[in-house]
């Protein structure tokens, strides 16, 4: 026994030295090379799209410290959107408390720069301010008539202090996002904020939005919309909504795709649906070059960034075909060396927006700006 174990311990010293030696030999890991600079004679992307709708980029402040960055943000985009600074945790992270700096940064860039601003996003199920829904012994709120009423003051204090300090420069807010569950009967998402106030929270957040900006556009926003069931549980709502006089201007479609679906049929058909109902955004767009949740490229072939040229056009000759029903378009991201689909639903390699790492013109950009530069389409 006390020769196995110490066997096995210097089984141990070695294995460790020989990680030890391993690591001293590697390579440094491969890092993603600095940016290079960023193409001056390509077509810009908004100026292109100028007749049909302003193009935006979601982005987080840290972006705006790099020189190649900013200049392909002004070059080819005139809106942008808070990635994640304007949600509800991280710029109100507890009661009167507010951290302003990161989003003030985006702001004050969009000021300089005359962008829109898409605010995004008041009430989101998820990077929700927790103590909202917590008791002064930081205990969970249960659903009483009382609670129902201090979620709802709460969620009016926040709206007015957020939708009011960028009332200047937000054009249109995602007032509720992801607040459609398809499968309930009444298709509402059993949130904290549905079990402490029902649907009253939907209705709350519209009125004091309008209230403290009664020019900017407000906008129910989800994913999936192209789900025939989803899709009318958007339109019910949205209609009840309207009907009720709460001042729901339109829907935002969020539109992260993949190389295979949605079909451009399915979305003309969402899109001309809920332009019944108002404006339609496309407010996340980006394209994952996967079609599951399992499947990793060690490297991409070129052939899969050529089909994701060829989609990217379709989807944009659709959005270009009902220009006069879409109020914006928007990346959920500039280029691929920043995209949440590098860790979402796994880690691997993702490409899913119209610039590659280096902040060069893919396939993708082509696909929407000149498709005769589309691989196989060359003279
Ligand atoms: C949703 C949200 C966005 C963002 C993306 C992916 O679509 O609306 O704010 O978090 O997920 O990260």
């Amino acid at each position: 026994m006390q020769q196995q174990i110490a066997v096995g311990k210097s089984a141990i010293i070695v294995l460790i030295l020989a990680l030890f030696l391993s690591a001293c030999i590697k390579p440094l890991p491969m890092t993603t090379p600095p940016p290079t600079t960023v193409q001056p004679d390509i077509p810009s992307l908004y100026e292109t799209l100028a007749p049909y709708f302003p193009i935006g980029a979601a982005i987080e402040p840290w972006q705006l410290d790099s020189d190649a960055h900013t200049v392909l943000l002004t070059r080819h985009f005139n809106s942008i959107t808070a990635e994640n600074v304007m949600k509800s945790d991280p710029i109100h992270p507890s009661e009167g408390e507010f951290h302003w700096t990161p989003a003030d940064r985006l702001a004050d860039f969009a000021r300089e720069n005359n962008l829109f601003v898409h605010g995004h996003a008041l009430v989101w199920h998820q990077q929700a301010a927790e103590w909202m829904f917590r008791d002064t012994g930081n205990q969970p709120l249960t659903a009483t008539p009382e609670n129902r009423a201090l979620v709802l003051q709460r969620l009016a204090a926040h709206i007015r202090a957020v939708v009011g300090r960028y009332k200047d420069v937000v054009n249109v807010w995602d007032v509720v996002n992801e607040v459609i569950d398809e499968n309930q009967p009444d298709c509402l998402r059993r949130s904290r904020w549905y079990e402490l106030t029902g649907k009253e929270y939907i209705e709350t957040a519209f009125r004091v939005a309008h209230e403290v900006a009664p020019d900017a556009a407000l906008l129910i926003n989800d994913y999936s919309t192209t789900n025939p069931r989803k899709r009318q549980c958007i339109y019910d709502l949205v209609q009840g909504l309207q009907a009720d006089g709460v001042p729901v201007d339109g829907v935002g479609m969020q539109m992260h795709t993949n190389i295979q679906s949605p079909t451009p049929q399915v979305v003309e058909t969402t899109i001309r649906k809920f332009a019944e109902l108002g404006q339609v955004h496309i407010t996340e767009f980006d394209m994952s070059i996967y079609t599951n949740n399992t499947d990793k490229y060690e490297s991409v072939p070129e052939t899969v960034l050529a089909r994701q040229g060829e989609r990217y056009q379709a989807l944009f000759d659709v959005f270009k075909r009902n220009s006069d029903l879409i109020a914006s378009v928007t990346f959920w991201g500039m280029a691929d060396d920043h995209t949440w689909l590098k860790t979402w639903p796994i880690t691997r390699i993702n490409l899913p927006l119209p610039f590659d790492a280096q902040l060069q013109p893919k396939d993708a950009f082509w696909g929407i700006v000149d498709s005769s530069k589309l691989p196989g389409q060359e003279e």
